[in-house]
């Protein structure tokens, strides 16, 4: 008996399904999110990201900082994110809605970065864990971005941007220590990094 076409039709099954499962339905399913206009204020939510914030993205994924970062707060019952302060709510799939890759992230040896915006909002304190981790947290394991800053002499006056350092991390005298455009697009991605705003389906007190 020939069973070639019970074959043939056999694995168009199995392609299909997994089709649907792996492409079609988690399309209809997450792929036409729009963003939410708040009727009072007017703001939309997830709001737009500065092209700064998005050439920082790139920063961000090529410095490896997915390898030990997440971005995403766990609902009560799967962890304790919420009560570690890593957000007000735990992030639903609209919030990376703009994101491009999104960041999810799998390890955490360092916390959660979904809401870092929100929890260092200082451009400056940024700017001096990036350079070294320990200056601002002491005994701090996480590598030195150092390579994204760049060393110069100061000429006439210090400039606006120069990062302040004390001493063992100080530049040497009649020096200072500035960031380049990539660390400045890094930072700007890190303080946007801040998803503590309502959506219908995750409201602030939704646990
Ligand atoms: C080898 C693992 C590792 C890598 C890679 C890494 N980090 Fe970290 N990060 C940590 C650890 C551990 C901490 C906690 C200690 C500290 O605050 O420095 C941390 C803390 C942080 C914090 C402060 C979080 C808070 O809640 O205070 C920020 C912001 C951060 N990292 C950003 C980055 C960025 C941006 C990159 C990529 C350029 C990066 N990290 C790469 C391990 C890492």
């Amino acid at each position: 008996m020939n069973r070639m076409p019970v074959i043939v039709v056999g694995i168009f099954l199995t392609f299909l399904s997994s089709w649907i499962g792996l492409v079609a339905y988690p399309y209809l399913n997450l792929g036409r999110f729009t963003p939410v206009t708040d009727p009072d204020s007017g703001e939309v939510f997830p709001p737009p990201m500065s092209g700064l914030a998005v050439a920082g993205q790139r920063v961000y994924a090529a410095s490896g900082c997915v390898y030990c970062h997440s971005q995403q707060v766990r609902q009560v019952g799967y962890g304790s994110d919420l009560e570690r302060g890593w957000g007000s709510r735990p992030t639903v799939a609209r919030d990376f809605m703009r994101e491009n890759p999104v960041f999810l992230g799998t390890m955490r040896t360092g916390p959660d970065l979904a809401n870092i915006g929100a929890r260092q909002p200082s451009a400056m304190w940024q700017h001096q864990h990036l350079y070294q981790p320990s200056v601002v947290s002491p005994g701090s394991i996480m590598p030195s971005y150092r390579y994204l800053y760049r060393l110069q002499k100061i000429e006439g006056q210090r400039s606006a941007n120069a990062i302040d350092l004390l001493p063992p991390d100080a530049a040497p005298d009649g020096y200072e220590v500035v960031p380049t455009h990539e660390a400045e697009a890094l930072v700007a991605y890190l303080l946007s990094l801040n998803r503590n705003y309502p959506l219908p389906e995750a409201p602030e007190s939704s646990q």
